[in-house]
């Protein structure tokens, strides 16, 4: 077997010009089915027809000649070749149809496998990729998100504050970028006293990771990432069944690192900043309380009603940093409620956005890049729900309604008037679905990569 391209390694897809004998798979509809059922010999066609081949998608059936049809039911979403990786036995494949970007982005997403604490009992099957596919930037978009899935998928124990530095580290030493990081104590001297409350009861130090990347002379885009590396609740601490993926509360920060992977591996043209706040919500003697308030680096006083509502916490400082410089837009990722799942489900990321414009194209390019995002309102007539008696404001609302809502406009409290989008996110896949395996889950990063690399250009690479 000819040796895989580096680049190409775990994409579940092999380089066009690639020698390898492939099997060629047919795609067809139930409206295509019997065009194509003319075109074949009547031994394939009584072949389709025992194999009960309708066209639906899902269907896998075999001709004569050792050619496979596909069944197809949409046309250009992850569904449409997601599921062959596993679902075609092990060994390299080719299209007799053109299909689209996101179609065959399915294929690449849909191998991926999360091997570090099992060995993997089969390879995916590989696609060749046609000729005229961007190459480049499919491998791009599923190494960018199979980092993301990676580090949602690694448990707490080894993906603890410090392991989270070690990662953004890592990827600013492949990309040149810029990489500065307080630990512990030293977020105080930052103004940083809501990142430091959250994770200062947990052996391994909160942090605040700060990357930059870019030519400073082009537009300035901030993203930033919730990185709880696990949320227990703290004092308020989480029933069992509540706490048992709180492994996952890094993924709004996992999404931050994939974008920006996918950002400056194409090269876009703006100036990147990631920042990353990241700790453990852990109980101690030294853990903060309900009732205590809190310094933040807007020299806003937070009240802490309670101890479980952190992620806006670490957001509100990493915000306020974000929005001093002002960029021309801020993203924020965040696994930050419950209620936001409770909106709109796991499946879909919930949109939060001070600039209508922004929200709407997102929520279109969700639909083209089959990244569902639906946008959610800031209502600010719901903002006396997050008065406090003693403090500026207090972190979580009494009120049992509204929870997402009241959360982001926690959040628009620290970023002025910069254009902004908060995605509330569930990062993980409850059910497997084509191209989308159970575990770690970067939502809402195609739709972002796709509306930077319309605004502000394609760059050179
Ligand atoms: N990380 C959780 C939210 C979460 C839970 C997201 C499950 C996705 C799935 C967050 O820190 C949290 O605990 N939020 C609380 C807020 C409440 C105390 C105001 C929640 O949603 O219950
Ligand atoms: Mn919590
Ligand atoms: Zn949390």
């Amino acid at each position: 077997m000819q040796e895989i391209p580096e680049d190409y390694l775990n994409s579940g897809l092999l380089p066009a010009d690639s020698s390898e004998p492939a099997i060629t798979l047919h795609l067809v509809s139930a409206q295509t089915l019997s065009a194509f059922q003319e075109q074949r010999s009547d031994a394939d066609q009584a072949w389709l027809q025992r194999q009960s081949f309708t066209g639906k998608s899902g269907q896998i059936a075999w001709l004569e000649n050792g050619d496979g049809v596909v069944g197809r039911s949409s046309d250009n979403d992850l569904s449409v070749l997601g599921h062959l990786p596993y679902g075609l036995p092990e060994g390299s494949y080719r299209l007799a149809e053109d299909v689209g970007f996101v179609a065959l982005l399915g294929w690449g997403l849909g191998s991926y496998r999360f091997d570090r604490y099992k060995t993997a009992d089969r390879e995916p099957a590989k696609l060749v990729l046609p000729a005229n596919a961007d190459a480049a930037e499919l491998l791009h978009t599923i190494a960018s998100t199979n980092l993301t899935r990676d580090l949602i998928n690694t448990p707490a124990q080894d993906m603890a504050p410090s392991h989270l530095q070690a990662e953004v580290e890592a990827l600013a030493d492949t990309f040149g970028a810029q990489i500065t990081t307080t630990v512990g104590d030293d977020l105080l001297n930052l103004n940083c006293g809501a990142i430091h409350a959250v994770g200062r009861a947990a052996t391994d130090e909160p942090r605040l990771m700060d990357m930059l990347w870019g030519n400073p002379e082009h537009p300035k885009v901030t993203i930033v990432g919730k990185g709880v590396t696990f949320d227990s609740g703290g004092l308020n601490i989480k029933p069992s069944g509540g706490m048992r993926w709180m492994k996952k509360d890094m993924g709004g920060a996992a999404i931050a690192l994939g974008l920006a992977y996918l950002i400056m591996s194409q090269g876009l043209p703006i100036r990147l900043r990631v920042l990353i706040p990241a700790a453990e919500n852990a109980i101690a003697g030294n853990a903060f309380r309900p009732g205590d308030v809190l310094d933040t680096h807007k020299g806003l006083t937070v009240e802490i009603d309670n101890t479980d509502a952190e992620g806006r916490l670490l957001l509100c400082d990493a915000l306020s940093m974000a929005s001093s410089e002002q960029p021309e837009l801020i993203v924020d990722y965040a696994t930050l409620t419950g209620a936001a799942r409770g909106a709109v489900g796991a499946e879909i990321a919930a949109l939060f956005s001070n600039d209508d414009a922004l929200a709407l194209e997102l929520t279109q390019l969700g639909r083209s890049e089959d990244d569902a995002v639906w946008p959610m309102p800031l209502h600010t007539g719901y903002d006396y729900m997050l008065n406090s008696n003693i403090a500026d404001v207090v972190n979580s609302a009494a009120s049992p309604y509204a929870g997402a809502v009241t959360a982001a406009l926690f959040l628009k409290r620290f970023v002025d008037e910069v254009p902004w989008v908060h995605f509330d996110i569930m990062a993980f896949n409850i059910r497997k679905r084509p191209g989308r395996p159970e575990g770690g889950e970067a939502m809402a990063l195609r739709s972002v990569y796709r509306y930077l690399r319309q605004r502000f250009g394609e760059g050179d690479d």
